[in-house]
């Protein structure tokens, strides 16, 4: 006889039980259930639930000892409540103890038992991953709408089967494991989608389904939890350092460097002189030869000016933020550019940052060996020989978007890489410029050429910008 899952509710649902009246209350969030002039039988059930949890069949005994045959009927749509609102979890027990606990995430996760067959193998799928939260073992993945407590025994059956088992393999791999625990087990992972069954041509759905095949571990896990859905995080600016770490500055505080007053062109002659709007849009493209006649300091200043300088800073209720050419969320503007100079009119070869406030260029560090490998590894993702007459690094003061912002913030940077890209794209063509956004770049050498700390700023985007 297949064993049977011990259900409790979710660590977060409260049971309230006031004083003075006979009403139980489950809460979580904002959600609430009341149960008026709740029987015996079912004050026992929800509080084992709350508690130790207990079988399917042993709650409902509870019910019929103590409430009757008739509230059973009652008691099945309140479990389906539950269950629908994702406040069950299912364990698995061996020696009375849990060595497997699935946690529902969101309320679009169903559990529904499936027989699995006893002699078919199984194997993990590749998007399911391990790590410590808060003490506890857990296995999550971007394909399941669930997470799982393992302990020890749990977390042995899962490196098991990183290579494809049957059941009575899977018993006989972990000490103490019965083929019945180990066929529940494996069941519970498939309901989660956590595992698969191996073809018998050796293939699983995972691999054979040309979607997911495209899909990379990182970028499914990325994408997951950084839009709503499948995970009960927050997505909005939660600002849960408030009061605990001070938030970065709206401005980057001044490098040491020498540095270099850049040309302001005038807009209100721009506004008069500038081509039309439709014809930078229709001739923008990216160019990889450049003119004979090299970018000049000015042109450089022109157009840092046009694209990226700070307009205003401004007070918010959580620090100042400012205002520049290029839109940002929460008017944050975590990024910052650094040009690393190869052939400028007017202007040394070497690495620049530039200060979006006062319109300048400080120097960092004059043409070197890994000045020359930014510019070199530019160069070869251009398809070009040689190297960019600049290379725009766009690097990001993560602190600064990830203090305020918790799923979302490196989501949200990303995009705003890309709307400064297509700013830096306009203002060149409408400046006859030749840009280039780029697709990948050394984030550790970048840390090098500037001397950061990788997991305080380092690069996020490459733009390439020469004369035409
Ligand atoms: C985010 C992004 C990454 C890019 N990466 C590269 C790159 O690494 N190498 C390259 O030569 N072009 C790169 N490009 C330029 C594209 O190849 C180019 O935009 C595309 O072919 C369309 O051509 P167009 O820009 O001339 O309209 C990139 C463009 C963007 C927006």
């Amino acid at each position: 006889m297949p064993l049977e899952f011990l259900l409790s509710f979710r660590k977060d649902i409260c049971l309230i039980k006031p004083t003075e009246s006979e009403q139980f209350i489950l809460q979580s969030g904002e959600r609430k259930l009341t149960f008026k002039n709740a029987q015996t039988g079912l004050k026992i059930a929800l509080k084992t639930l709350k508690t130790g949890g207990a079988t399917l069949s042993q709650l409902k005994n509870t019910i019929h000892e103590n409430d009757g045959f008739e509230a059973l009927q009652k008691f099945h749509y309140y479990l389906k409540k539950f269950a629908s609102l994702g406040w069950l979890c299912y364990s698995v027990l061996s020696d009375e103890t849990k060595i497997a606990t699935v946690i529902p995430l969101t309320s679009d996760f169903e559990f529904t038992v499936q027989k699995v067959p006893v002699e078919a193998k199984y194997v993990l799928s590749r998007f399911a991953y391990s790590h410590q939260v808060a003490g506890e073992t857990l296995l999550e993945s971007p394909l399941s709408f669930a997470q799982i407590m393992l302990d020890w025994r749990g977390a042995a059956l899962i490196a098991a089967l990183s290579t494809p088992q049957n059941i009575s393999q899977l018993s006989a791999e972990i000490p103490g494991i019965s083929s019945e625990t180990a066929e529940q087990f494996i069941s519970l992972l498939f309901i989660s989608k956590m595992l698969f069954q191996v073809a018998e041509n050796d293939n699983i759905d995972e691999s054979e389904n040309t979607t997911l095949a495209q899909w990379e571990f990182h970028d499914l896990l990325f994408h997951t939890r950084s839009r709503v859905g499948r995970h009960a995080n927050p997505s909005d600016g939660t600002f849960r350092f408030l009061g605990k770490i001070e938030p970065l500055p709206a401005v980057k505080p001044p490098m040491l460097g020498d540095l270099i007053n850049l040309y302001k062109p005038d807009l209100d002659n721009l506004k008069l002189t500038d081509i039309p709007f439709t014809q930078v849009l229709e001739r923008r493209k990216s160019i990889r030869e450049w003119g004979d006649k090299p970018i000049t300091l000015d042109q450089l200043g022109e157009f840092l000016y046009r694209s990226a300088r700070i307009k205003d800073i401004f007070p918010s209720e959580f620090g100042e933020v400012s205002s520049r050419p290029y839109p940002s969320g929460g008017a944050i503007y975590e990024l910052e550019i650094y040009p690393v100079v190869n052939i400028c009119q007017g202007l040394d070869s070497g690495l620049y940052h530039y200060r979006p406030e006062s319109h300048q260029l400080c120097r960092q560090s004059l043409q070197n060996e890994a000045v020359e490998m930014l510019l070199k590894d530019a160069g070869m993702s251009m398809g070009v020989d040689g190297m960019p007459p600049i290379l725009l690094v766009i690097s990001a003061r993560f602190q600064r978007i990830a203090w305020k912002y918790e799923s979302i913030a490196y989501a949200l940077l990303l995009k705003h890489v890309g709307v400064l890209y297509q700013t830096m794209y306009l203002v060149a063509t409408a400046m006859n410029l030749a840009p280039c956004g780029l697709g990948g770049g050394n984030s550790d050498l970048f840390v090098k050429a500037v001397g950061c700390d990788y997991y305080a700023e380092t690069s996020v985007g490459e733009f390439a910008l020469g004369s035409c």
